[in-house]
């Protein structure tokens, strides 16, 4: 199941964008990730000492109903690309656009068709502060980015209760 949220913490939208490109310039390795050439955060983000985080964590909580998530964000610049994969062992998955780029190159989900269960695309249009939630499960993917302007995204997984 994918669910699409608009709109979501627009108010510290720009001090995000900041923070995480401040991270990013200041040569902080990009942790391990299987995206390709892309930058990634730590993955206890969420936990940062910082307004606009935990401003958007509180907006996260309240749409996704769960408190026990982590999440890290990511920069991909040009030829960046994220391979297919799935989140495992997690009650429900995210990817809240900071910015799509420009461009802009959403995340792209393999999904069934209800009544032939042949495999379709899904691509949902994102501008800056659209959530997608997605199940365990689903295999997803970011195409190469062709644009210039970083492409900045924040991940969540809520994890289940055995999942430290
Ligand atoms: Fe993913």
């Amino acid at each position: 199941m994918i669910s699409k949220y608009e709109n979501v913490g627009l108010e510290l939208i720009d001090s995000l964008r900041e923070y995480i490109l401040g991270l990013w310039k200041s040569g902080v390795p990009s942790y391990p990730s299987m995206n390709v050439d892309g930058w990634k955060t730590d993955e206890q983000f969420f936990e940062a000492d910082h307004l606009a985080v935990k401003a958007l964590k509180h907006d996260l909580y309240q749409l996704v109903g769960y408190v026990n998530f982590s999440g890290w964000a990511m920069v991909n610049t040009q030829g960046c690309q994220h391979p297919r994969h799935q989140h495992t062992n997690v009650l429900l998955s995210g990817v809240y656009y900071v910015d799509p780029g420009d461009p802009p190159t959403p995340t792209e989900f393999d999904l069934e068709e209800f009544d032939t269960g042949r495999a379709r695309v899904l691509s949902p249009l994102a501008s800056p502060g659209t959530l997608i939630t997605f199940s365990e499960g689903v295999w997803h993917y970011v195409p190469v980015y062709r644009g210039t302007r970083p492409r900045i995204t924040i991940v969540l997984n809520a994890k289940r209760q055995d999942n430290p």
